[in-house]
């Protein structure tokens, strides 16, 4: 391990990959070496700049498109201190609302899911069609007409929707969705993320800062300390880590092989036999020596491809046995996979900067084959419904509750708070972040740039 390390070519999996590949390591992009003020962790102020300058003007993943799969359906985004309805008219097109009555300004919609036929204020029941235009002012001859001249459809947004994800911006005059995401969009879509539901969605509050969230899931650099588990099935060291245009970026982590820091690839151990049967693989079948499971797991993968329906041959080896955690900035992490899509969002507290919403939804294909089992590492409940059938509502954990998020997660959330407490620190400078944490580096310099009014 270590030994010679050149920050400027980090670690490629795959040395040979061809230049349009998914998966080809991208060139280094060099975000300088400044320790920034950690203010931006805690700060009123800071918090105020990041709404009117970022999350206002920028996309934002509102949620997916299989959430409105029928004209009516309709589900809430919120975001800060805004609530926005996301729906889908009757002409099958997808809209984004303001979620505001503009009569009186009350909120229309208050339930996270459901389907409608019209929206209906709660108020004075004036009525809207799922197109937003009013359709219905009560005792509306007791208004005067100039009154009524004023616009009383509901406010839109400008939506947009890329691999199976519906977007969101309030600024109108945003970079096109697909400008926005083109560094991404060859993998996103690889996943056909449009094929998969929900089967679990839950929203945890953390009491620390979304960033501070954000910076301890961009990195492997804490998975020996914090998650030392995680070693005997994945390589934390040499991983690759790219940066992207627009502040995207990714991690692509080895699965199936033991963490070069242990110092021991060769010996097997029992999380790896399991990823190895996940793949199809009879015990006779198995590689005597665990660095050759993950190679091994992508051609029991190949193999399982017709009989499952799960398209493999569309991946490149690397995406049939690795995590590619994927950062769409500004708050999201994908963790991808063939199989299911694990969405990390980091939502901003309306009103106190060191408190965020931690949601973990998970996107599930369902694969209509006998005794078909998602992966045993997935950590998926027994009694979870996995056909996409039902779409689970959404579990709430407030801050004061302890979170019951699985063994990896857990430890992040018990770890999290003093991190953002030792960030207040008068004893804090400001992060000195490594080559390991170089996406971190490009999240906030691509921040700083909305910040500056630099940004879309
Ligand atoms: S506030 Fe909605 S109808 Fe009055
Ligand atoms: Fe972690």
């Amino acid at each position: 391990m270590g030994g010679q390390y050149d920050f400027r070519k980090g670690y490629a999996l795959d040395k040979d990959a061809a230049e349009d590949a998914v998966d080809v390591k991208q060139p280094y992009i060099d975000n300088g070496t400044d320790r920034l003020d950690p203010k931006r962790y805690y700060s009123s102020g800071f918090m105020k700049d990041e709404w009117d300058y970022m999350w206002t003007k920028t996309w934002n993943l509102a949620g997916p498109v299989s959430d409105i799969s029928d004209p009516g359906d309709y589900f809430l985004f919120e975001l800060g201190r805004e609530s926005i309805i996301i729906t889908r008219d009757n002409d099958g097109d997808i809209k984004a609302f303001y979620n505001v009555c503009p009569h009186r300004g009350n909120q229309l919609v208050s339930e996270e899911f459901g389907s409608l036929k019209r929206f209906t204020c709660s108020f004075h029941s004036w009525s809207f069609g799922l197109d937003g235009k009013c359709d219905n002012v009560t005792d509306e001859e007791t208004f005067r007409p100039e009154v009524l001249c004023h616009d009383h459809d509901l406010t839109a947004l400008r939506v947009g929707v890329a691999a199976g994800l519906v977007f969101v911006s309030m600024n109108e005059h945003v970079m096109p969705l697909e400008e926005y995401l083109k560094p991404l969009m060859a993998q996103l879509s690889s996943y056909e993320i449009d094929k998969m539901n929900v089967i679990s969605h839950i929203r945890s509050e953390w009491a620390a800062n979304w960033k501070t969230g954000i910076d301890a899931f961009y990195e492997l650099y804490h998975l020996h300390a914090v998650h030392p588990e995680t070693q005997a099935v994945m390589e934390d060291y040499k991983a690759q880590y790219d940066l992207f245009a627009n502040g995207m970026s990714r991690m692509i982590v080895p699965f199936a092989i033991p963490s070069s820091r242990t110092g021991n690839q060769e010996s097997m151990n029992e999380g790896i036999e399991v990823m190895l049967s996940d793949a199809g693989l009879a015990p006779d079948e198995f590689p005597v020596s665990a660095k050759e499971a993950r190679v091994a797991v992508q051609k029991g993968k190949r193999r399982l491809s017709d009989k499952l329906n799960l398209n493999y041959e569309r991946y490149t080896d690397a995406q049939l046995s690795d995590s590619f955690a994927t950062g769409i900035f500004p708050n999201v992490q994908l963790g991808c996979h063939p199989e299911a899509i694990f969405i990390m969002r980091f939502l901003p507290h309306p009103t106190d900067p060191e408190k965020f919403y931690y949601d973990n939804i998970v996107m599930f294909r369902h694969v209509d084959v006998e005794g078909y089992k998602p992966a045993a590492w997935m950590g998926l409940q027994e009694d979870i419904d996995l056909t996409g059938q039902v779409r689970p509502d959404i579990i709430h954990i407030s801050v004061d509750e302890t979170p019951d998020l699985g063994l990896v997660l857990n430890q992040d959330a018990e770890l999290l708070p003093f991190v953002q407490k030792g960030i207040r620190s008068k004893g804090f400078k400001g992060p000195l972040w490594g080559e390991q944490e170089s996406r971190l580096r490009h999240f906030h310099a691509e921040l700083d740039k909305y910040i500056a009014k630099k940004g879309l």
